[in-house]
């Protein structure tokens, strides 16, 4: 059997971990999110979410994987043997199967986006016009499913090329891409004259606004923002040398992803405010209230096109280490090679992606009931029972997993590389993994149901 594969450095592993980590969700979904729930005070219940969960789940995922040196389904085999711990590690395959098929579809609007920016047909509209051309394309058959089919093509190419030549060369390519032109969006967009309204909106505490909706709100943003509980950064920590300090990297690895976001957030509503644009909910403020606003700023077609382009790379980033998760069963599991692996899988992902965007135009007609929302179209039930259900349970079984079943011994042990590295923090860790997080996501969880918020 060949030898199992390994990051090349601690750097590309960081690289990689916070490229799966930033996406779609922090691009999109946070600043949204957070303008519209109080601003600052929905950024301080999220640090909370993500430092004291989020962290949390992540170190329990690294810690799993890396001890069993395997993909999410032989990891809980491997090490709670002869039990039924693997469905755990299923659930997360499911889920990768299933976030994947709707955000290919959203990275094919990305490229979409990019190339009708640099081709100037996004220039000079209304934004009544900028809203049809989102929800045509959306709707539209043939298009939108081309550029998925480019974007899933990316996807598998680089998933296909492995661990160092693949998913860490690109990632330590395109993730201080993006860093650099958030930076410089957020520099264009506080200059622009009026963007001090944006800035008060999006940093302005409003604790009124703050309940339980938005808590749980804010924990469910923090899962699937850290590309938590569904065994995507175990099987990423499984490639991790004994060496690496496991602490230091997923802590690296959250302050990445929570700065990715509220960086977003600054390079995206001064620019809307002075723009005199209203932050718009959802999908619609990207890619609707985005384009009108580069139309109005000077050399808009430039960092308009900057923007969609982070917003592409940022979710293939993100989309190969889904697809790796599923790719890593197959191959540790089944003895698949990683090229047969990345391709089938890839493409029956894609196939299920393309029944995902045309839930969205002349398939919208059929609609499934589920608890708590209205009924859903094929492309919002794929979402929903992932990042409300599948994630928030794969990482309250993976932290009673640590805490109760492997034992948190094991768990420390693996966190201090066999009690060589400081343990100061894990008693803290230990009382969260135990007792808080579980308890915590247990809210989360019904919340998705629609019981509690
Ligand atoms: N974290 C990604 C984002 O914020 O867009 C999405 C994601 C990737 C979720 C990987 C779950 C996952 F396992």
């Amino acid at each position: 059997m060949e030898k199992r594969e390994n990051w090349g450095s601690r750097i590309g592993f960081i690289f990689a971990a916070a490229g799966s980590a930033i996406g779609l969700g922090n691009i999109w979904k946070f600043p949204y999110l957070a303008g519209d729930s109080g601003g600052a005070a929905f950024v301080f219940v999220y640090l909370l979410a993500v430092f004291f969960i989020g962290l949390t789940v992540m170190l329990a995922e690294f810690a799993i994987g890396r001890a069993a040196g395997l993909d999410a389904i032989g990891s809980f085999k491997k090490l709670a043997p002869g039990s039924f711990w693997w469905i755990t590690g299923a659930m997360g395959v499911l889920a990768a199967f299933m976030i994947l098929s709707f955000y290919g579809v959203v990275g094919g609007w990305s490229l979409a986006y990019f190339v009708k920016t640099v081709s100037g047909s996004l220039s000079g509209l209304s934004v009544e016009q900028y809203t049809n051309i989102f929800e045509s394309l959306i709707v539209a058959p043939m298009e939108p499913i081309m550029w998925q089919l480019l974007f899933m093509g990316l996807t598998i190419g680089i998933v296909v090329f492995g661990i160092q030549t693949g998913i860490e060369k690109w990632s330590k390519i395109l993730m201080p891409a993006i860093f650099i032109i958030l930076l410089i969006l957020i520099v264009r967009g506080l200059t622009l004259e009026g963007a001090g309204a944006g800035l008060s909106f999006y940093l302005k505490p409003d604790f009124s606004k703050i309940n339980g909706r938005v808590i749980l709100a804010a924990l469910g943003q923090a899962f699937f923002s850290l590309s938590l509980g569904m065994g995507t950064m175990l099987t990423y920590g499984s490639y991790l040398s004994k060496k690496e300090n496991l602490q230091t990297s997923a802590l690296t690895v959250v302050t990445l992803d929570t700065l990715a976001a509220i960086l977003a957030g600054l390079a995206i509503f001064p620019a809307v405010f002075a723009t005199g644009l209203a932050p718009d909910q959802g999908p619609g403020l990207v890619f609707v209230i985005l384009p009108a606003v580069f139309n109005k700023m000077p050399l808009g077609l430039l960092f308009g096109a900057a923007f969609f382009v982070l917003l592409a790379f940022a979710a293939l980033t993100s989309a190969i280490s889904i697809l790796e998760c599923v790719v890593a069963y197959l191959k540790d599991q089944l003895g698949w090679s990683r090229k047969s692996a990345s391709i089938i899988m890839g493409g029956i992902i894609t196939a299920v992606g393309v029944v995902c965007s045309l839930s969205l135009g002349i398939w919208s007609g059929y609609t499934v009931p589920f608890p708590g929302h209205d009924p859903l179209v094929f492309f919002d039930l794929m979402d929903v029972i992932s990042s409300k259900v599948l994630l928030p349970m794969g990482g309250l079984l993976m932290c009673i997993f640590a805490g109760y079943v492997w034992k948190v011994e094991n768990a420390n042990k693996e966190l201090t590389n066999g009690g060589t590295l400081s343990a100061k923090w894990l008693p803290l860790w230990n009382i969260l993994v135990k007792y808080v997080a579980p308890i915590v996501i247990i809210l989360v969880l019904l919340n998705g149901f629609g019981v509690v918020g």
